[in-house]
This record gives C-alpha cells, sequence and structure tokens, in this order.
C-alpha cells in the first residue's frame, strides 16, 4: 500500500507531516512516487491566508478526480484549515468524497481513524481544545541534513490578524529532558542541523528532569551543547518583545548556533504595531537589531514584513520602509493582510483596497529586493562556513547554506554532503551565491 502527503503551511506542519508518514510507514505503507500511484493521501492544510486556502480547495478537485479512477483511495484532510471552526462540516458539505477529517490537536489519533477509513467507514474529529504535547510518535524525517524538534506548540499572542491562537491552542512546552534527547539522538543518527520549532520559541517555559524552570536562553544553551561534534541549531520563530539580552548573548557565545535571526517585525509604524497587539514599538524592535549587531556585528537578520493592515496609511507605510532600510535584512518574507475569519482584525471597519495593498506590497518587495542584492554582492569575496546538503555528480556541484540560511554552489569532486566547509564567495547570481571550496 502506497502513501502520498501534500504538506501546506509553515514548518511546523512541514514536521507534522513527517509525523503522519511516520504513523503510515508504522502501518507498513511506504511513500508513493505519483498521486496516482496512492492508496491513501493526506492533504496536510494551512488557513493563514486566503490564498493558502484557495489552493488547498483547488487540490482538493483534482483529488476528487483520483478518487473517481480509484473508488478504494482513501482521503484524509487534516491540519490548521480542518482545525478551524465549523471547518470539518464545510469541508464535508464541498467535498464528501473525504474519507477521513481532522484537526490539529488530535493528529496523534491517525493511525486509528486510518484503521477505521480501511474498514470502510467514515471518520470526521476535530477537538476543540489542545491537550499535553504527544510524545513518542513514531517520526519518518524528510532526507537531507536537517532535523525538525518541537520544543512548543501553541500561541498566547493574539496578533489581531492571526488564526494560529484559534488553530493551534494555547502555549504548552516539551519536557527539555525530552528535546534535548531528541537532539543527541539526531546528531546520532547523522544529523547536522537541528531547527527547534514553535510558534514563539522564546516564551519556551519548560522544566528538567528535577521539576526546574527552564527557559529558552537555557534550553538553546544546552541544546548547543550535548554532543563534542560539530553541528547547527537554529530556531523559528522568534518573538520581537520576548527575544532577550541572554538569547542574544547565548547565540553570541555558542559556536554551534549561527549567528543567524528571523525576527518577524511585521510593521514599523507605531500605531499599526497597536493595532496589531504586537506589544512593541519600532523603536523597541530596532533596539533589538542593536544589541544583536553590538554583540554580533556579521548577524544575518531575516524577516516577515505584512502590508495593508486595516487603517494602515500613506505614512504608516513609509514607515515600515525605513525599517526596512535600516535593519537590512538579508532575506524578506513579505505578505499582503489577508482577513482571517474569527480574528478581531476582521472585524475592523478599515480594511484597506486590495489595489493600494497590491502597490504597497510592490514597493516593498522591490526596496527589499535591492537591499538583498547589495546584501549578496558584500558577500562577494568573503569565505563562509558552509553546511553541504546535496551534491550532483554530473555537473560535480555541491550545494549549501551559509550560517545566515544562504543557498551556495560550488565544484567539488567528491560529495561532500553533511560536513562543514569553507567555501569563498566569488559571484552572486539570481540572489544565488557561487563560490570556490577552500
Ligand atoms: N509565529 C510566527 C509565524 C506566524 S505566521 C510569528 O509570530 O512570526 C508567519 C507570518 O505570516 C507572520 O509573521 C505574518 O507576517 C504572516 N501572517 C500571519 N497572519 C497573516 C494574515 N492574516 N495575513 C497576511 N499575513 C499573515
Ligand atoms: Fe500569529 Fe502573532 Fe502568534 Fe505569530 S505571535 S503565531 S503572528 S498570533
Ligand atoms: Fe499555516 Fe498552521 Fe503554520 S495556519 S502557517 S500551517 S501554524
Amino acid at each position: 500500500m502506497l502513501y502520498r502527503i501534500v504538506t501546506y503551511g509553515c514548518q511546523m506542519n512541514v514536521h507534522e507531516s513527517e509525523k503522519l508518514a511516520g504513523i503510515l510507514e508504522l502501518r507498513g505503507f511506504l511513500p508513493a512516487e505519483r498521486d496516482s500511484d496512492a492508496d491513501v493521501i493526506v492533504i496536510n492544510t494551512c488557513c493563514i491566508r486566503e490564498n493558502a486556502e484557495n489552493r488547498i480547495l483547488g487540490n482538493l478537485g483534482f483529488v476528487k478526480k483520483l478518487k473517481e479512477e480509484n473508488r478504494n483511495l482513501i482521503v484524509a484532510v487534516c491540519g490548521c484549515m480542518a482545525q478551524q471552526d465549523g471547518a470539518a462540516e464545510r469541508l464535508k458539505a464541498r467535498c464528501p468524497f473525504i474519507n477521513i477529517i481532522f484537526g490539529t490537536h488530535n493528529l496523534a489519533e491517525f493511525g486509528a481513524y486510518l484503521d477505521k477509513a480501511m474498514a470502510g467507514k467514515k471518520v470526521s474529529e476535530v477537538w476543540p481544545q489542545e491537550g499535553e504535547p504527544a510524545e513518542g510518535l513514531p517520526v519518518k524525517r524528510g532526507e537531507g541534513v536537517n532535523a525538525w524538534v518541537n520544543i512548543m506548540y501553541g500561541c498566547d499572542n493574539f496578533c489581531t490578524y492571526c488564526v494560529v491562537p484559534y488553530v493551534r491552542g494555547r502555549e504548552r512546552s516539551r519536557k527539555s529532558e525530552l528535546v534535548l534527547d531528541d537532539i543527541k539522538r539526531l546528531l546520532d543518527e547523522g544529523f547536522k542541523e537541528i531547527t527547534l520549532l514553535g510558534q514563539n520559541v522564546n516564551s519556551y517555559s519548560g522544566t528538567d528532569a528535577d521539576g526546574n524552570y527552564v527557559n529558552f536562553a537555557s534550553l538553546l544553551e544546552q541544546a548547543a551543547n550535548v554532543s563534542a561534534q560539530k553541528y547547527r541549531v537554529r530556531f523559528t520563530t522568534s518573538h520581537p518583545k520576548d527575544f532577550s539580552d541572554e538569547v542574544i548573548r547565548v547565540i553570541s557565545d555558542s559556536p554551534n548556533v549561527p549567528e543567524f535571526i528571523h525576527l518577524p517585525a511585521q510593521s514599523g509604524s507605531d500605531r499599526i504595531l497597536k493595532a496589531m497587539n504586537r506589544k512593541y514599538t519600532a523603536a523597541d524592535y530596532l533596539g533589538r537589531i542593536d544589541a544583536i549587531k553590538k554583540l554580533m556585528p556579521d548577524a544575518g537578520i531575516s524577516g516577515d514584513i505584512m502590508v495593508g493592515f486595516p487603517g494602515e496609511t500613506e505614512e504608516d507605510f513609509l514607515d515600515t520602509l525605513r525599517l526596512v532600510e535600516s535593519v537590512r535584512y538579508i532575506n524578506l518574507f513579505t505578505f499582503i493582510y489577508s482577513k482571517r475569519r474569527g480574528t478581531v482584525a476582521a472585524s475592523m471597519d478599515n480594511q484597506i483596497d486590495r489595489i493600494t495593498a497590491l502597490g504597497r506590497f510592490q514597493r516593498l518587495v522591490n526596496l527589499q529586493t535591492s537591499i538583498g542584492l547589495e546584501l549578496a554582492a558584500a558577500a562577494v569575496g568573503k569565505t563562509l562556513e558552509v553546511l553541504c546538503d546535496a551534491y550532483t555528480a554530473k555537473t560535480r556541484l555541491s550545494r549549501g547554506k551559509t550560517a545566515s540560511g544562504k543557498i551556495i554552489w560550488f565544484k567539488s569532486d567528491t560529495e561532500l554532503t553533511g560536513q562543514f566547509v569553507n567555501v569563498n564567495v566569488t559571484h552572486v547570481k539570481n540572489s544565488n551565491l557561487y563560490g570556490e571550496l577552500i
């Protein structure tokens, strides 16, 4: 029996799909090469923006055709979109061919649902509330050098535009020794990069084996010291209001933690940040960037910015451009505000029209493109430490990632995947770096 998993959304979902694959493989399923070969198709959904939902609904149209060709195909839909209030009912009405619907809080039950569906029953079960983090699920990890490790689930921040607190529940932290045990085991298995996952990792609040409180800075420090071998510990996502000096110090002091920070700003306007319930001002945000640069002048910063939030004026938007200009992001994820059912911002009566939002989005992207190119050009001539993650024997091209997460290509006679090497940057093409192995 063969399976396919289609994943939408963030790294949290990517990792949860690895758990779904683990559950399937424990039951003897193997990955299918093509959708049309699959006996089970799982669609792990996202609802962060409307276009994510539209893509998923489009894909369900395609799956319906597969189902018409293969009556025995089992279709499962799970994840954040399914977790939304009333979504299971809407999905059932719109796509009656779906066999299994479940939400984010009952992912661990997938095996039992699959057994029921294989016995010919339909399953639609979305738990309204989160429980304790599920431990011990089988995980079929993706190929490559990076392994994801959950440190916490959920979000308590309720930014007014965001669905995540509604579909992921309240914050729950895993016990620190479970996190550290996972990391040790993954390094023993040969992974070279560990990414700690949470909606807001800086508010990690766990306990150790003796019941003592462990904060994020301490967990990160321990995670970077579980083994004498060389590896990288990354983490995502940070919230500026919780990004402490202590965390900055740990990054700066730990050779295994790359000097790279993803710190979403969302906006550069204090008025809009307040309406978003972000709990910091533009000056607070820039203060965090200064604190990072003081200890780590070469640190790479990436971020998220949204345009078109309700009530955003041209003046607010210019504040955002000024913030982007002063931070000089190595990488910026840019979004147009999307109205999400049930959030506070959805009922604000000053929504921005699409044309204005699109115009601002384009101006933001243009600014960031030129900053990104300048930063990439400034890397030429520098020697960077690179973790190799792929190799094409035919062209003898190795691919690797720099500390700040940039992809770099270079020639090598042998496969170096999983190794740390030094590469001299020679040129930039289409924002990719190219270099020579030293
Ligand atoms: N927990 C993380 C990630 C949240 S989702 C954080 O707090 O940063 C990733 C990004 O999607 C957010 O940073 C935000 O920029 C964007 N986003 C979230 N909700 C959105 C919405 N309704 N419309 C447009 N972008 C949104
Ligand atoms: Fe959403 Fe804000 Fe939580 Fe991030 S911190 S997941 S943007 S509510
Ligand atoms: Fe999407 Fe859920 Fe992640 S809404 S961004 S998959 S937490």
